[in-house]
């Protein structure tokens, strides 16, 4: 790969800063000088984690082993399907959604196979919406498909239940032939998928137990769908790795991932930007957006610290699509409430270049449109709505990818978990938990008739209950 792919991508925060917005909403430097002896405490207590082996998606950009092992398996697999179908959700599922997103063709799976390279069509399953469930199946056929289960926890309803429905109908097409057709991706010992796989003896791929969920995209639970869909893993960890070297150094003003952190905190705590907007000038990045979402909210919305007080943290991720958003969401990102920080990401070289041809020059409301790109008028959307947020005294940032390839969503992976595990070490909270989640499964499980809350049943069913004066 040459030098121009390989380069980093570019954080630019100056529209974040006081001289750009104003002391009221903007970050003085001195604000983020105040936080120097703080990062370099949260720094190591971060360090020691990934010392013990506690923090464990760290460590995952250097894997060279499950490189191989992954790719051997692709290359078995590749020959012999059609498809290959992921079931998950939540941290089993939108990674491998913004992997493919980001990294194929935008309608990869319209494309005949030798245009895809061989590679079979991917679809990702991250819901138990029944139409769109079925709809799958309307599409594909079991016996040309691979059916990737992936369940950290093992246990999960929705990908259980699409698993279960799958199982049925490869047993009652295949028989004997069915395990064939599944791999599984779950914890190397604990929980029901993994009993499961060694009572049935589906293929099966491993999880490590020190990393969450929404830290996992670089594991198999992200790789294996990725290389299916023919996207280069090593680049991707290559990628992820100049990241963590980059991010490794507690001098904040060096560190992009710890600075990011430290001006969304203080913007959120002192600013009063309760909201942190991602604004991709890219559809093929929506979907990291949408990645990242789940990351911050997950990650750093608590209502307890470390200490047990209540304290009610997180911003509220949003993702928006530049320039589409703009005719739809700007007018309140710079009228509205001014309770949100932006992070724009832009594209120095798009993967295509596409001319606008001269055909109107003789009107003047077009004629500065003729002979240029699609890309300049991009760009110049993307720029155009940092100076309309910057006038309106919201802070924005700016990432900046060289172009869009393995190694910059490497990066860009690698840059996020970092950052969000640093956030959570500044409000104090544990970025690695996610407590909140779990009262509404208990609630569904309980309805569904799940015997281990057959006692919370009656409490359960009486809040549903409803008055039907309320309903219209
Ligand atoms: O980030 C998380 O921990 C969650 O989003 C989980 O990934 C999600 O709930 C799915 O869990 P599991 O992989 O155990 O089925």
């Amino acid at each position: 790969m040459s030098d121009k792919t390989n380069k980093a991508i570019r954080f630019d925060f100056t529209n974040t800063l006081a001289a750009s917005v104003g002391k009221k909403d903007g970050v003085a430097p001195a604000e983020i000088k105040a936080f120097e002896k703080k990062v370099v405490a949260c720094h190591r207590l971060l360090l020691a984690d990934r010392k013990s082996g506690k923090l464990g998606f760290f460590d995952l950009p250097y894997q060279d082993a499950l490189i191989n092992d992954i790719n051997g398996t692709v290359n078995e697999l590749k020959g012999r399907c059609e498809n290959f179908v992921v079931l998950g959700i939540g941290g089993s599922a939108l990674s491998n959604i913004a992997l493919q997103s980001a990294l194929n063709h935008p309608f990869y799976n319209l494309l005949d196979r030798d245009a895809r390279g061989g590679f079979p069509r991917i679809f990702i399953m991250d819901n138990v919406d029944p139409e769109y469930f079925a709809g799958m199946l309307d599409v594909i056929k079991p016996e040309e498909t691979i059916f990737n289960i992936i369940s950290k926890s093992g246990g999960t309803a929705e990908p259980m239940s699409q698993f279960m429905i799958i199982r049925e109908i490869l047993e009652r097409k295949l028989g004997p032939r069915a395990p064939e057709h599944i791999i599984a991706t779950t914890d190397r010992e604990k929980g029901l998928l993994r009993e499961i796989v060694g009572r049935e003896g589906f293929e099966s791929f491993v999880i490590p137990d020190n990393v969450g969920g929404r830290f996992s995209a670089l594991t198999p639970v992200g790789l294996l769908s990725a290389a299916m869909g023919g996207i280069d893993i090593a680049q991707l960890l290559e990628g992820a790795a100049a990241m963590d070297k980059r991010c490794s150094t507690p001098a904040l003003m060096k560190n992009p991932a710890y600075l990011n952190a430290v001006i969304h905190h203080v913007a959120d705590v002192k600013k009063g930007k309760s909201i942190s907007v991602m604004m991709t000038y890219s559809n093929a990045l929506y979907l990291i957006a949408d990645w990242y979402r789940q990351l911050w909210a997950e990650s750093l919305g608590k209502k307890y610290d470390l200490k047990g007080r209540e304290v009610y943290t997180g911003q509220t991720p949003v993702k928006a699509l530049g320039a589409t958003d703009q005719h739809s969401q700007v007018q309140l990102y710079t009228e509205g409430p001014n309770d949100k920080i932006f992070t724009l990401v832009g594209v120095e070289k798009y993967r295509r270049e596409v001319a606008i041809p001269r055909i109107y020059d003789r009107y003047d409301d077009l004629e500065y449109l003729c002979g240029k790109t699609m890309n300049e008028l991009i760009d110049a959307e993307r720029i155009g709505t940092t100076i309309a947020l910057t006038d309106a005294k919201r802070p924005n940032l700016t990432l900046t990818l060289p172009e869009i390839n393995a190694h910059t969503i490497g990066q860009i992976l690698q840059f996020y978990e970092i950052s969000s595990a640093f956030a959570g070490q500044l409000y104090g909270i544990n970025a690695f938990d996610q407590p909140g989640v779990e009262a509404g499964k208990i609630a569904a499980f309980t309805l569904m008739g799940h015997k281990k809350y057959a006692a919370q049943r009656r409490a359960v069913v009486k809040k549903i209950r409803r008055d039907k004066k309320w309903i219209l």
